[in-house]
């Protein structure tokens, strides 16, 4: 399977027929799993022999999930969480203890910014925000030797980027690990490993399930890492993924190449047409000619993907005015969707920072987050075009 192309692995990956030779992958919806005696129970426990123990230390269709993910992402191993947030917060808090210091770009999805910030700072680790965009930043912040540098690219919603190779380079010379959220981007448009880092999280409920279903997320990394610290710290604290999820998601991954590519080449037709309308400031989109790093993306992601920003002439009730004229965009804080989506960040999916935190991010009252979906383009065009009065 480590010889497929990812295009095969997304549909292949992971999938081990049972005796009945099911076509589609099955679900073993068990928490619990049977020994033939005592003794295999206690040598399953033990470790001697292989076997599944329990739902939250493990599962076949999880595994199927897990496996299939691992291939997209050429990681040594992957580990499936509840949630998006489940895998920020394993990830960060599995192998990190009072008095270590994490160094973090500043442009991040808020519940990010609430456990680097505000939870962790409780239990003594403290971490650093920089400007993501700037090498300069990240070098005299690693001055003091973290334990973990941490970033989103493109982040939510402003579309920045860090340079992965260059950040895990500076990052690896202080001595840090280095963890990268690529929700936005997705295995198929952005592959952190190869660009040098050692850890990838996602949030499955965005373009990984695709369709909105599901809740769920997962870490990447060596197997010493997730199969040590993060292993150890998820059996104990249990925030499994459920079996019917995983079997959700993973039927999604086998068509993730084809939703993400067409979603970003809809995204970026209206990133262009958005950049010449009338009552639109500014488009954030990372291959955009304007976007101040597109030399950056271009040469890091495959493509822009699938999320636009754009700031309004005006501004909160320009905005909110905006997203309720439009009929097709739906309005919700999720993304990732084949419903194309709008988002109103400073109310919703970063209301609870202060608003320094969202002035220093960028965030303004005029920014709205578009999700681009897998609706025909013309009527997604003609969409923002009825909304802006065109
Ligand atoms: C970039 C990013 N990371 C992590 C998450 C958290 O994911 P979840 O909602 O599945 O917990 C989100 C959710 O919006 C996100 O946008």
């Amino acid at each position: 399977m480590d010889d497929w192309r990812p295009k095969t692995q997304q549909v292949r990956g992971g999938h081990e027929r049972t005796a009945f030779g099911e076509t589609a992958e099955g679900i073993f919806l068990t928490s619990g799993y049977v020994y033939e005696s005592a003794e295999e129970a206690a040598a399953v426990f033990s470790g001697d022999s292989e076997g599944y123990i329990y739902t939250r230390y493990g599962n076949p269709t999880i595994s199927v999930f897990e496996e299939r993910l691992r291939l997209l992402d050429g990681a040594e191993a992957c580990r499936a969480t509840a949630s998006g947030m489940a895998a920020v917060f394993a990830a960060v808090a599995c192998d990190t203890s009072a008095g270590d210091r994490i160094v973090a770009s500043r442009s991040l999805f808020g519940s990010t910014v609430a456990v680097l910030g505000r939870l962790l700072a409780r239990w003594g680790i403290e971490t650093t925000f920089v400007d993501g965009r700037d090498l300069k930043s990240w070098e005299r912040a690693l001055e003091r030797s973290p334990k973990l540098v941490y970033l989103e690219t493109p982040s939510n919603p402003m579309l920045e980027l860090v340079d992965i190779a260059a950040v895990s380079e500076l990052a690896h010379g202080a001595g840090a690990r280095v963890i990268v959220d690529n929700v936005f981007a997705t295995p198929v448009l952005q592959r952190p490993l190869e660009l040098g880092a050692d850890i990838v999280v996602y949030s499955t409920t965005k373009h990984l399930d695709g369709q909105g279903r599901t809740l769920g997320g997962a870490v990447l990394g060596p197997a010493e890492f997730i199969h040590g610290p993060l292993q150890e710290f998820q059996r104990h604290t249990g925030p499994s993924m459920s079996p019917f999820n995983a079997w959700v998601v993973a039927k999604s991954l086998e068509t993730l190449d084809l939703r993400v590519r067409e979603q970003s080449r809809s995204a970026a037709a209206l990133a262009s047409f958005l950049g010449e309308a009338p009552g639109v400031l500014r488009v954030l989109y990372p291959t955009a000619d304007e976007h101040p790093q597109v030399e950056l993306a271009r040469r890091q992601m495959e493509a822009g993907g699938s999320m636009v920003s754009v700031e309004i002439d005006g501004g909160r009730d320009e905005a909110f005015g905006f997203m309720n004229r439009l009929r097709l965009f739906d309005i919700s804080n999720n993304l990732g969707d084949a419903k194309s989506l709008s988002t109103h960040p400073a109310t919703t999916t970063h209301s609870r920072l202060t608003p320094q935190e969202r002035q220093a991010m960028g965030i303004s009252d005029a920014l709205v987050r578009l999700s681009v979906g897998l609706e025909d383009l013309l009527d997604l065009k003609a969409d923002l075009a009825g909304a802006l009065g065109l």
